[in-house]
Formats: C-alpha cells, sequence, structure tokens
C-alpha cells in the first residue's frame, strides 16, 4: 500500500488528542494503531487559520494529506452558541467550505468531517438516525452552529456527485475524555461538573447540580470514539454520514453522571440538586444500529470507568487544562 498522510484538523481538541492517544498508544499495524506507511498529523490554529482559504490551502500544500479527519470546528456550551449564532454559523461555515475545497483540489483520497447528534431536528422522533439530520430545524438556541454542520453533509452529496470525492461524515453525541473544555462559563456538562466538584473540593463549599438529575443523555468516552473514526478512515466509504455513538440502552442520567463524579473526584461535602434549574428535554437518544450492522461488535469502555480516567486526568493536570484561569 502507498504511503499514507493522515491530517487531522483540530488535532490539538478534545476529540483530536484523544485520536492522537490511540495512534500513539495501540500497536503498531494493529486495528486501532499507526501503520507502518503512514504519517499522522495533528494540526492546530497555530499551523493554519482554517477560516481563512490561503492559510488552509498552505496547511495541505506543507502535509500533502491523502487522508484528512477534519474535526476543527468553533464548539461551545449552550451559552456561547446562543449568545454568537452568527459567528458559530459563519466560521463554522468559512472552516468547512476551505476543507472541503482544499481536499477536492490537493485530491485527497479520502475526508471524514464531524458532525454531532446537537445538529439535529429540534422535533424530531426518537431515536435519531442517520436519515433525520435535514428533517426540520435545529433548535433555535445552536442554529449557527447546526446549520453549519448540516450544510457539511449536503457538501459532501455535491462533491462526490460532481467530482466523485470520497468525502463522508460522522456523528458523535456528547462527547468526554482527557483534554476537555472546562472553562465553566463554556464547558459541556460533564467537564462543567467535573471542574465544579474539583472546586467545591479545594475550597470546603457545596456541590450543586442544576436540574432533578433525572433527565438522561448519551455520551462517548473520546478514546472510544477515536476509535471508531479510525475504523471509518480504514472501512467506510460510503457518503452518507454515520452515527458514532454508545447505543440507546447505554444513556445515563444527570444524577449518575454526578454521583459518578463525586466518587471520582473523592467529594465528601454536601451535594445536592437545585430544582428551581431547568432540565431541557427528558430524552433525546440517538440509534448506534447503523455502525454496529458495519463494525459487527465494539467495545464500549464503561461509563464509570470512562469518567474515572477522564477526571483523574483534569485532576493530574489542573494546572495546564483548559479551565479559563490564567496560567502562570
Ligand atoms: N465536544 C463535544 O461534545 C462534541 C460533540 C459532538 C461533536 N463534536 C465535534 O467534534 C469535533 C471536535 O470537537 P472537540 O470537542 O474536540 O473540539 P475542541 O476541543 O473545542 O477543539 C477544537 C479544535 O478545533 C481547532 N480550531 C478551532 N478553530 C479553528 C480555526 N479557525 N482554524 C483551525 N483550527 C481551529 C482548535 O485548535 P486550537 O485549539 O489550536 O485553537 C482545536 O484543535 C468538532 O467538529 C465538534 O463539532 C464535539
Amino acid at each position: 500500500m502507498a504511503a499514507a498522510v493522515v491530517l487531522v484538523t483540530g488535532g490539538t481538541g478534545l476529540l483530536g488528542k484523544a485520536i492522537q492517544y490511540i495512534i500513539e498508544t495501540e500497536p503498531v499495524g494493529s486495528k486501532y494503531g499507526k501503520l507502518p506507511n503512514e504519517t499522522w498529523i495533528f494540526a492546530s490554529s497555530s499551523e493554519g487559520d482554517l477560516r481563512d482559504p490561503e492559510q488552509t490551502n498552505k496547511l495541505y500544500e506543507k502535509y500533502k494529506p491523502t487522508h484528512v479527519i477534519h474535526l476543527a470546528a468553533l464548539v461551545g456550551g449552550l451559552f456561547r452558541n446562543m449568545k454568537y449564532k452568527l459567528t458559530f454559523l459563519r466560521d463554522n461555515i468559512l472552516i468547512n467550505d476551505n476543507v472541503l475545497h482544499a481536499s477536492y483540489t490537493h485530491k485527497t483520497t479520502k475526508l471524514i468531517s464531524c458532525l454531532s447528534t446537537c445538529v439535529y431536528p429540534d422535533k424530531a422522533e426518537y431515536p435519531l438516525d442517520e436519515n433525520k439530520i435535514h428533517g426540520g430545524p435545529p433548535h433555535e438556541s445552536n442554529f449557527g452552529y447546526s446549520h453549519a454542520k448540516r450544510l457539511v453533509d449536503v457538501q459532501n452529496h455535491a462533491y462526490r456527485e460532481e467530482f466523485g470525492c470520497n468525502f463522508t461524515s460522522a456523528i458523535p453525541p456528547s462527547i468526554f475524555g482527557p483534554h476537555d473544555n472546562y472553562v465553566l462559563e463554556d464547558a459541556h456538562v460533564i467537564p462543567a461538573l467535573v471542574h465544579r466538584c474539583y472546586l467545591a473540593k479545594k475550597n470546603g463549599t457545596s456541590f450543586i447540580v442544576g436540574g432533578t438529575g433525572k433527565p438522561l443523555r448519551q455520551f462517548i468516552f473520546s478514546r472510544d470514539l477515536a476509535k471508531l473514526f479510525i475504523w471509518m478512515l480504514r472501512e467506510y466509504d460510503d457518503v452518507e454520514p454515520i452515527i458514532l455513538s454508545v447505543g440507546e440502552e447505554e444513556e445515563v442520567s444527570i444524577k449518575e453522571i454526578a454521583d459518578a463524579i463525586v466518587k471520582a473526584v473523592g467529594f465528601e461535602g454536601h451535594y445536592s440538586f437545585d430544582t428551581n434549574k431547568a432540565d431541557g428535554q427528558f430524552r433525546k437518544p440517538a440509534s448506534n444500529k447503523k455502525l454496529l450492522d458495519h463494525i459487527g461488535s465494539f467495545q464500549f469502555t464503561p461509563f464509570e470507568q470512562a469518567l474515572d480516567i477522564s477526571v483523574k486526568w483534569f485532576i493530574e493536570n489542573y494546572d495546564t487544562a483548559r479551565t479559563g484561569n490564567k496560567k502562570a
């Protein structure tokens, strides 16, 4: 097989770091390890701002990737998504358009882009599946991010039909793991609770979780998702997107998450739920049937074990983690 150069855009983020971890720790030549003829590049925004076509081209000229896993995106929690809708729409449209077009002009053999289950219609029949992405408007809180991401699927089909490009996309649910974004005002639920529980322990204060704790959510451990991306890179060549998720039966409640965090952090103080805070939708599960039909079977890391690894990483790396604190 000819030498391959795999470029991971957004290679310094939560998922990019997990792919790097798997590629560097699984045995060379194994199912998820680096192949002997492969070079992997994990690009950060400092190597090129992908909103800019010239910088994107330069990155492609420098590395000449044969394969691209496109993760770079403006990603944020609810608050930032609500406040900066145009920025989320525009930055992500620009990043995606530049990466897709550079992949076409540089004759990249294969491109996998990353969507998200949160770009689905607000009103959908559950479980979500791969056919329901464009079936109605997204939730108004994140319509900028959602429309930009949905457009990637449209572009993939157009590039394939007009130019025969091997472009496709993956749809993960919420991701968690080492190297997450722990900035309190902007983080997703797991890193936000981990950070708050850690501070409650450190400062001897209460650990209060917003809502009743009853809503159910699907989460995927970043290192499991990393393996699924590597599998996709090697085995999945259809333009249609594929949901990369744990099964519906693996949903966890916010209370189960908070309990596991309390245990992993070793927090022994006062812990309660603020039922005055809104719960949001009770559940919005996605089906991983298509994934299992294609991959056969996959061993997901048990939730508590994955959370424990993530919390330990956060505690050990608190000074350098993305917490929003000014570093010394
Ligand atoms: N986190 C989740 O729960 C979740 C769930 C579903 C789907 N996703 C999707 O998964 C992918 C990875 O998410 P993540 O959570 O790993 O994100 P993340 O931790 O926020 O990392 C984002 C990455 O994108 C890069 N980036 C941002 N703007 C860029 C720009 N203008 N030019 C070049 N690079 C840029 C960042 O580079 P620097 O750090 O160097 O600036 C970083 O490497 C995204 O496409 C996201 O939409 C995430």
